[in-house]
């Protein structure tokens, strides 16, 4: 019988039941407890999953000592819960983007390497089957030198169901760049094998409410020299989720939990993508193999920082109408190896 970790999740909103049915799934892993500010939230969901309810995180840490928490909350509480749990000994897996800014996160960062916890950031779309298919291909060379990529996320996302929080951009830290945009971000790094260093970004503010951007245009090019144009939209009109990569013999056109699609000129074919378990499951995998043999994180806290670099840059070129390089300092690939003292941190 292998370890089982005890685990608490740490609010209890929109995107809650993914991970306490991620958790579930796991032989490794037995929920412990669940947060909420509103306790009917937290009460209902405990009750289901059998675990105990809390309303004040730090209360629950101290009663329930879990081995790891997942922390769901709002954007701008992301720092202070993920450092004050991290100083407990808690292992943390915080949802993405990482925190409100490059400079939260390094401290998120510095206070998980102090503690010797494991820190790692929800950028559970390297997960999606066609990711990880589009990425065999990528690597493969099949479709020989890979020349631009084409990104596109459009959705309503001023609608009615959305927590308000999400429109204050003191809580959240913007609108659809460093919401939306960090999945984008996040995918076309985690494709190409390579960072996102310079941006040149557009954005506009026509939301009904709030005061955060509702649509950004960014022209960025990889540490590789690959050019990426990336569009996000959240204004009323069709959506469209896809990323389109364009090769010296071919392109493929991943439309994200859809499908995949190559070319290898002419239109375009299906491609069959391995099956694979939900992307939140696959990655939770990932981060309990991380804690227990020490296998590389894709997901670190210092990946989940390069991708706020990048939206960082973006904002920073919207103001001043000039391209950003990104801050790249946190980049070696030494840092996305977890270290084996998370391995041996026992509390
Ligand atoms: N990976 C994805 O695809 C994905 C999808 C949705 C959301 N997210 C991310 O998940 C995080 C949470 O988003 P959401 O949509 O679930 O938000 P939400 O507003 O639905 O949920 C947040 C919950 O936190 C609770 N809360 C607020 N302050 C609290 C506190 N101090 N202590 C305890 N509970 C508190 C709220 O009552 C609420 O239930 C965000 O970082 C968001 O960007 C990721």
């Amino acid at each position: 019988m292998g370890k089982s970790y005890s685990v608490a999740v740490i609010g209890a909103g929109q995107i809650v039941n993914v991970h306490l049915e991620a958790i579930r799934q796991s032989e490794r892993s037995r929920l412990t407890a669940i947060v909420d500010l509103m306790e009917s939230r937290a009460e209902d969901l405990a009750a289901e999953f059998g675990a105990k309810a809390y309303t004040d995180y730090r209360e629950m840490v101290l009663n329930e000592k879990p081995d790891i928490v997942i922390i769901n909350l709002p954007h701008y509480l992301h720092k202070s819960t993920a450092i004050w749990c991290a100083e407990q000994g808690c292992h943390v897996l915080l949802e993405k983007p990482m925190a409100l800014n490059v400079q939260e996160c390094k401290e998120i960062n510095e206070a998980a390497k102090r503690n010797g916890v494991l820190l790692a950031v929800g950028h559970m779309q390297q997960f999606f089957a066609e990711h990880v298919a589009a990425k065999e291909i990528l690597s493969s060379g099949e479709l020989g030198e890979l020349v631009m990529i084409n990104d596109r996320r459009y959705g309503g996302y001023f609608r009615e169901s959305r927590p308000g929080w999400f429109l204050d951009k003191e809580k959240s830290g913007g609108g659809v760049i460093i919401n939306l945009g960090s999945h984008s971000i996040d995918r076309i790094q985690w494709l190409t094998g390579s960072r996102i260093a310079k941006v040149k970004a557009i954005l506009s503010h026509y939301g009904e409410q709030g005061d955060v951007e509702g649509s950004g245009s960014l022209f960025m090019e990889t540490t590789g020299g690959v050019p990426v144009h990336l569009s996000v939209c959240g204004y009323t009109g069709a959506p469209a989720n896809e990323t389109e990569l364009l090769f010296t013999k071919g392109s493929l056109r991943i439309r994200q939990r859809a499908e995949l699609l190559m070319s290898k000129g002419g239109s375009y074919e299906p491609i069959s993508v391995a099956k694979k378990a939900d992307p939140f499951t696959e990655q939770w995998k990932v981060l309990l193999d991380a804690l227990e043999y020490g296998s590389e994180l894709p997901i670190s806290g210092e990946y989940g920082q390069s991708v706020l670099a990048v939206v960082e840059a973006a904002y920073r070129s919207h103001v001043t109408g000039t391209e950003q390089k990104v801050e790249l300092d946190s980049c070696s690939n030494s840092e996305y190896q977890i270290s084996q003292s998370h391995v041996q941190h026992q509390k």
